[in-house]
């Protein structure tokens, strides 16, 4: 199998490291000279800074989108017009409609399309999943995430809501097994030129609620989560992966082996290319992310709960 990388930024040099361990990276593409040549000559595969370059001298099967919010879009179609398998990190697209184009355009051209929702590979998320098919602690009731650092700098096309809890917003999705009906959020600008901090609530069916508090005033990293169940309440950190689990005056610590992430995702979507596994991330589960995102944008700036139907 034959895999190319656009964009070899912050979060994309993670998967430079990766495809080429896997030994099926054959090119990379970075508007950046100096990053395409860096990656290119680090891992001594051929190096573009133009994807119809790209496109015109490289053959491959699949490709990797890690490229800034905003150019998600028309890099994803040209890839899936060419008949490429793409992963596009998140959030798939800025606007919902285009997504929902994309997923279109991948079906009539019989490409995969996924997204970057890491955490669903997070062995953290993985354990509690697992859980909850076998209802071993009974049935979720209320999810509640908190994920907060500081500002990253280079950000620039979209507020926290889009880049940060969006993970949070799919982890929650995947957990309940469910799309919610309602949205409600707030969420304010402090320092950054959109919003760096927000609370959103969503509602699932039978009153159901995950809670998505995210900032970028804390100079800490923190990314945790915590799942009330009918017969325990379970608490986790998806950078450590460490899960407890509260029931009665009891706890217990399951034991979970530490794993990248990034390396079960890339490693998932590459099983799915060749018919080794199913697709985890499905396009039209990322679209709803979107379509979550925007709400809730929409519910801040109204003041007022947003009721959705989402396939
Ligand atoms: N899953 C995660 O945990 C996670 C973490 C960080 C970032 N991300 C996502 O990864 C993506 C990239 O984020 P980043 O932090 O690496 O950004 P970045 O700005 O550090 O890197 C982006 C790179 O893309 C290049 N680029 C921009 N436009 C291009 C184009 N048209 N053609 C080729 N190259 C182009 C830039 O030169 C740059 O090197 C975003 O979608 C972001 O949301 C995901």
């Amino acid at each position: 199998m034959k895999i190319v990388q656009i964009g070899t930024g912050g979060w994309g040099k993670n998967h430079t490291r990766i495809l080429s361990q896997l030994g099926v990276l054959v090119a990379v593409c970075d508007a950046d000279a100096e990053r395409s040549r860096e990656y290119g000559e680090k891992y001594a595969v051929n190096h573009y800074t133009s994807i119809d370059e790209l496109l015109e001298h490289e053959e491959f099967d699949g490709v990797f989108v890690v490229t800034p919010t905003s150019t998600h879009t028309d890099i994803a179609t040209k890839m899936i017009e060419s008949k490429k398998h793409v992963f596009v990190e998140k959030p798939l697209t800025y606007k919902s409609e285009d997504g929902e184009r994309l997923v279109k355009l991948a079906e009539k051209n019989k490409v995969i399309l996924t997204c970057g929702y890491i955490e669903r590979f997070n062995p953290a998320v993985d354990i509690v999943k697992n859980f909850l098919n076998e209802k071993k602690y009974g049935d979720l009731v209320m999810l509640e995430f908190h994920r907060e650092n500081r500002m990253p700098l280079h950000i620039k096309d979209v507020g926290i809501i889009y880049d940060t809890s969006v993970h949070d917003i799919d982890t929650a999705n995947w957990l309940f097994d469910d799309m919610p009906v309602v949205v409600f959020a707030r969420a304010g600008q402090i320092n950054h030129e959109h919003e760096d901090f927000a609370n959103i609530m969503l509602g699932y069916k039978n009153q159901k609620t995950a809670i998505i508090s995210s900032n970028w005033i804390t100079p800490k990293k923190v990314r945790t989560f915590s799942a009330v169940c009918t017969e325990a309440v379970i608490t986790s950190d998806f950078i450590s992966q460490e899960v407890r689990v509260e029931k009665n005056q009891d706890a217990e610590i399951p034991r979970n082996e530490k794993k990248e992430p990034l390396l079960l995702e890339i490693e998932s979507f590459l099983g799915a290319i060749n018919g080794k596994n199913e697709l985890v991330v499905k396009p039209q589960q990322a679209v709803n992310v979107t379509k979550i995102a925007e709400a809730a944008l929409l519910s801040s700036q109204k003041g007022v709960p947003i009721y959705l139907e989402l396939k």
